[in-house]
């Protein structure tokens, strides 16, 4: 399994690349935007297009950047996809456009079928194309037949979608079961956004309707908020799961291993770490 790092932040891509545990990256507007503006107060800010290029040489070849298009019609949708891939994929070959599966707007305003026709126009122009704000199977399996390389269902909103609707209070952190909840203990309803029980089981359906049809799109599971949605993901059968750097942090964490580092650290004996006072010795 392959995880991103969900951020344009520079800095969190350069921390995570020491570690060479990061596949690639996902940006979208919003995560742009905070970069932009976290970085106009430093002295070494650089432009747009100097600090996207930073971001891509950083991240290096082989492991997929996603940048979204700004445009919400097809035509300039495609165009948008063009001009980023011709202005950043020289830097390191591993540029990916982001577009919405479906611009239509919450007041039903837009055509449902340019997002569609955008992922196609790119695909047949083989850019890799990574089709997102993905809620339902169905979307997904029509980006894929369009031609999306990825697709990016945003586990973590369909949790949200669901406990709002059911105005039940929540942290943007909290875990939210993978097999569903009901709002009543007792009662056996449980609650659904779409048909779905939680972000995680639209990942299982995808996942499961992509191998039923041997289908060569990859499933981005994005819009993960802790580390136990991470493992659900993985259980699921997600090629690639897209995290923010706090999450990935907290998938190390746990009390046991701090009590165990701190047990075994009171515990050395003088001697054992004698041993190390003669490599160092040695070293020098
Ligand atoms: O990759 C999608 C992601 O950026 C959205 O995450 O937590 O804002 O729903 P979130």
């Amino acid at each position: 399994m392959r995880f991103f790092l969900d951020t344009a932040s520079l800095e969190e891509i350069k921390e995570a690349a020491a570690w060479s545990i990061v596949d690639g990256v996902t940006t979208n507007p919003t995560l742009i935007r905070k970069a932009i503006l976290d970085q106009r107060d430093s002295e070494n800010g650089l432009d747009i297009e100097g600090y996207i290029k930073k971001i891509l040489a950083q991240v290096g070849r082989m492991s997929p950047v996603s940048l979204e298009v700004a445009a919400l019609d097809a035509d300039t949708m495609v165009n948008q996809g063009m001009m980023l891939y011709e202005k950043f994929n020289a830097v390191a070959g591993n540029v990916v456009i982001k577009i919405p599966v479906c611009t239509v707007n919450t007041r039903g305003e837009g055509n449902p079928f340019d997002g569609i026709t955008a992922i196609q126009g790119l695909a047949d122009e083989k850019i890799p194309v990574n089709a997102t704000l993905i809620f339902t199977p169905e979307q997904a399996l029509l980006a894929a037949k369009a031609g999306a390389e990825y697709v990016s269902p945003f586990a973590g909103r369909v949790d949200d979608r669901i406990r709002r609707q059911a105005g039940v209070a929540f942290g943007k952190a909290d875990y939210f079961p993978a097999g569903g909840m009901a709002l009543d203990p007792d009662a056996d309803e449980i609650l659904t956004d779409h048909g779905l029980v939680s972000g995680v089981d639209l990942i299982e359906r995808i996942v499961e309707i992509f191998g039923q049809y041997e289908i060569e799109c990859e499933v981005i599971a994005a819009s993960l908020r802790n580390p136990i949605q991470v493992r659900e993901v993985a259980a699921a059968g997600a090629d690639i799961a897209t995290m923010p750097f706090d999450v990935l942090k907290s998938m190390l964490i746990h009390p046991g291993t701090a009590e165990g580092v701190e047990a075994f650290t009171r515990d050395l004996e003088s001697e054992y770490l004698a041993l190390f006072d003669e490599q160092a010795d040695s070293v020098q």
